[in-house]
C-alpha cells in the first residue's frame, strides 16, 4: 500500500464519517427542537435515514478495510514501532468497539437510541485522529519524495556544520559512515545516492537533510582533494575499483596488470558480463574505472 492511496482511503474515511454525523445531527436535532417546529427538517425523512444508513455501512467497510492494512502492516514491523504509530494503533482499537455497540444499539436496542448521536460523534472524533496522524503525516512529508539536488537559492540556508552533524546523525543509522567518508562522487552521483538514502528511509530524511548532506559531502571531498592534489575522475575512478572490482578476486590482480584504454574496456566489459546483473556497473561507472585504470601507467 503506497502512502498516497492510504491517504485517499483515510481522506474518504472522514468524509464519509463526517457527511453520516451531519445527516444524524440534522434528523435528532431538529426532532428534539422544545418548539415542536420541524421547518426543513430531515426529521422522519425515510430518504435520509436510509442514506445515513447506506453511508454508515460504507464507514464500515473502509474502516475494516484499513484495519486489515494496518494489522498485515504491523506483522510486518520489525523495529520497535514509533510513539505515532503505538498512537494510531490505540485509536484503532479503541473504535472496535465503540462501532460493534454502535452496530448492536441499533439493530437490537431501540430503547437506547437516544444515546446514538454521542457514539456517532465518538467515532466520528477518534477516525479523525485517527486520519490525522497518518494521512496529515504523509501529505506533509510527500514532498519529501521528490528528486532533491542543490540550487542557487539555497545558499543561504546551507551550512556546512549542520551538514556534518545531520550527517553524522541520519546516516550511520544503517551503515558506517565510513561507507559515506570513502565514497567519490560526482555533484550529480551524490545527489544520485543520497536521494536513494532519502527514499530508503522515507520520511526520516527530508529534503532539507538532503540539501544540507549533499552541501556538505560536496564541499568536504573538494577539501581533501586540494590536500591530496588528485583529480576527482582520479578518485571516484579508484573508489569504484576498490568497491566493484574487489567481490570476486582481489585488487592485485587489477592493480598488477598493464592494459592500454582498449584492453581495459574489453575487461571491464567482461568483468560486468561475468557478474551478470545489469545494475552492477552504469555506463558512467565503467567509463570512469577504464578512464582510472588506463591513465594509471602513464601518470604514474
Ligand atoms: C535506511 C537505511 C540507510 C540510511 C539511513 C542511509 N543509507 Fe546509505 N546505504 C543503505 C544501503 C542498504 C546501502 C547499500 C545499497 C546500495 O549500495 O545501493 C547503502 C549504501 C550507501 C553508499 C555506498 C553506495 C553508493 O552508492 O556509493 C553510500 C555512499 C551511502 N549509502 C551514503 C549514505 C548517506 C550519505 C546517508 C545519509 C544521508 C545514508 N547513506 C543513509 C542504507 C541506508
Ligand atoms: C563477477 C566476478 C568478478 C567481478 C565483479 C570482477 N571480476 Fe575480474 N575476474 C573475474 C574472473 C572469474 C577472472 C578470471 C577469469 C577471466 O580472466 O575472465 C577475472 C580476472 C580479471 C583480470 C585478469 C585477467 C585479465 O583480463 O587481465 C583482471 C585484470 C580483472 N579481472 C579486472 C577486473 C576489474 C577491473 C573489475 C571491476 C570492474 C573486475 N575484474 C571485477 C571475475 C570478476
Amino acid at each position: 500500500m503506497s502512502p498516497l492511496i492510504i491517504s485517499v482511503l483515510a481522506t474518504l474515511f472522514i468524509i464519509l464519517g463526517g457527511v453520516t454525523v451531519f445527516i444524524m445531527l440534522e434528523m435528532t436535532g431538529r426532532t428534539r427542537d422544545h418548539t415542536g417546529k420541524t421547518g426543513r427538517s430531515l426529521a422522519g425523512s425515510l430518504t435520509w435515514i436510509r442514506v445515513h444508513k447506506i453511508l454508515g455501512y460504507l464507514f464500515l467497510s473502509l474502516f475494516t478495510l484499513m484495519l486489515v492494512f494496518m494489522i498485515r502492516k504491523v506483522a510486518g514491523f520489525q523495529e520497535e514501532l514509533t510513539a505515532r504509530a503505538v498512537f494510531h494503533i490505540v485509536l484503532a482499537l479503541i473504535l472496535i468497539p465503540l462501532v460493534v455497540i454502535k452496530v448492536l444499539v441499533v439493530r437490537r436496542h431501540p430503547q437506547l437510541s437516544t444515546k446514538l448521536p454521542m457514539l456517532g460523534i465518538a467515532i466520528f472524533t477518534l477516525s479523525f485522529g485517527l486520519t490525522g496522524i497518518t494521512a496529515g503525516y504523509y501529505v506533509l512529508h510527500r514532498s519529501n519524495l521528490t528528486y532533491t539536488t542543490l540550487s542557487a537559492l539555497d545558499n543561504d540556508v546551507l551550512d556546512l556544520e549542520l551538514g556534518k552533524a545531520i550527517m553524522n546523525r541520519k546516516c550511520s543509522k544503517c551503515h558506517s559512515l565510513e561507507r559515506v567518508y570513502r565514497a567519490y562522487k560526482s555533484e550529480a552521483g551524490w545527489a544520485g545516492t543520497i536521494n536513494k538514502m532519502a527514499l530508503l528511509d522515507s520520511p526520516n530524511i527530508t529534503t532539507f537533510d538532503v540539501k544540507q548532506v549533499l552541501n556538505y559531502l560536496i564541499e568536504q571531498q573538494k577539501k581533501r582533494q586540494k590536500k591530496s592534489g588528485v583529480s576527482l575522475e582520479k578518485e571516484i575512478g579508484k573508489t569504484l575499483v576498490s568497491r566493484k572490482c574487489s567481490v570476486c578476486h582481489d585488487l592485485d590482480r587489477v592493480f598488477g596488470a598493464g592494459k592500454n584504454r582498449q584492453e581495459w574496456t574489453a575487461t571491464v566489459s567482461r568483468m560486468a558480463d561475468t557478474m551478470g546483473d545489469p545494475g552492477f556497473l552504469s555506463d558512467q561507472e565503467k567509463s570512469d574505472i577504464i578512464t582510472f585504470l588506463s591513465g594509471r601507467e602513464t601518470e604514474q
